[in-house]
């Protein structure tokens, strides 16, 4: 399948450090929950899962950063990750790191780069 790049939201969705847009990605016949974030201007895009049990990062949807919004941060024990690479920062991920999703930004919309079953 040819890589095209799919709406995720308006550019002004993503505020710098703010709440994070969630969407889903298709993987094996699978929606698999992603999310993006804006971290110094860039939007980056993780798949959302934590590297320590597995499960979604965000408690209370799009509340990806921590309080100091330098980190994205697992709300159930604590994790944290660097937001424009992915890596484990701290917490129980011990150098795991979140997969990261291709994404741009142009004309003011945020794309996703990626084709399904990659
Ligand atoms: S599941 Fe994320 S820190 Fe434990």
């Amino acid at each position: 399948m040819a890589a095209h790049p799919r709406l995720i939201c308006a550019s002004a969705d993503l505020a710098e450090g703010g709440p994070g847009v969630r969407f889903d990605i298709e993987h094996s016949g699978e929606a698999v929950p992603a999310f993006a974030v804006r971290f110094r201007g860039r939007v980056h895009a993780y798949v959302n899962r934590c590297q320590h049990v597995g499960i979604e990062l965000d408690w209370l949807p799009g509340q990806f950063f921590d309080d100091s919004r330098l980190y994205l941060i697992c709300a159930t024990h604590g994790a944290t990750y660097r937001p424009d690479t992915g890596e484990c920062a701290g917490g129980p991920c011990r150098g795991g790191k979140l997969t990261r999703l291709p994404v741009s930004e142009r004309e003011g919309a945020v794309f996703l780069e990626w084709k399904a079953d990659d």
